[in-house]
């Protein structure tokens, strides 16, 4: 698939490998609105991989460029101070589709570390993505790129459902930061 990474920080720079990796097309900007607006026009997918802080306003940047495409959310309702920015009535990946109405927003990547997105696994075992999102065939396409990295992928129900992946990120998050496990873990769904 041709997809566009928006971000080239510690989880764009590993989706760009592990999706190339899986075989896709894929063209990755930084913080350059022009650029941006012309990879995503010419993508199927978009990744948002940028903080928390300005996605929408990246989204609005963006605006016409996403018409008719998936975009995945990776973000993690963040506070400074790493807690949770806001829930449990909303989420971050609803105010994006609020944002963007002519896009299909999928939540996923968020409850794993940038470390293991080129690779699904961490220390030889398997992890599990999770993707939220109420268009079935844009879900089910960004539940085939996370396979095609090596992750085990699973959708976990419509985008609403982001309220309760944004949340497990950030216990993600205080597992390896501050519960000092460091961000060689991961979630794996056994089932
Ligand atoms: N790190 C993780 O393990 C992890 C895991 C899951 C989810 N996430 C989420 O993924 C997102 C990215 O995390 P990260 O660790 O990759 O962050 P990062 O290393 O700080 O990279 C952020 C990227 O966003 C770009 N950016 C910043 N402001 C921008 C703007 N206004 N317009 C366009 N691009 C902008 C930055 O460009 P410049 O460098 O040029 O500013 C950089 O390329 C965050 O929302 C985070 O919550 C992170």
């Amino acid at each position: 698939m041709k997809i566009a990474v928006i971000g080239n920080g510690n989880v764009g720079s590993a989706l760009t490998r592990g999706l190339g990796r899986g075989g896709h097309d894929v063209a990755t900007v930084g913080n350059d609105p022009e650029r941006a607006r012309e990879i995503a026009r010419g993508a199927e997918v978009v990744i948002l991989a940028v903080p928390f802080g300005v996605l929408l306003d990246v989204a609005t940047a963006l605006a016409g460029a996403l018409d008719g495409k998936d975009v995945v959310d990776v973000t993690n309702a963040l506070t400074e101070d790493l807690q949770l920015a806001l829930g449990f009535d909303t989420s971050g990946a609803e105010q994006l589709q609020a944002r963007i109405p002519s896009a299909r927003v999928i939540k996923a990547f968020n409850t794993v570390f940038a470390g293991t997105m080129d690779s699904g696994s961490v220390k030889g075992q398997q992890l599990t993505v999770l993707a939220a999102g109420d268009d079935d065939e844009a879900k089910r396409r960004v539940l085939e790129l996370a396979r095609s990295i090596g992750f085990d992928a699973i959708d976990a129900g419509p985008l609403r459902n982001a309220r309760l992946l944004e949340p497990m990120g950030i216990q993600n998050i205080q597992l390896g930061y501050g519960l000092g496990l460091g961000t060689d873990i991961g979630l794996r769904l056994v089932r």
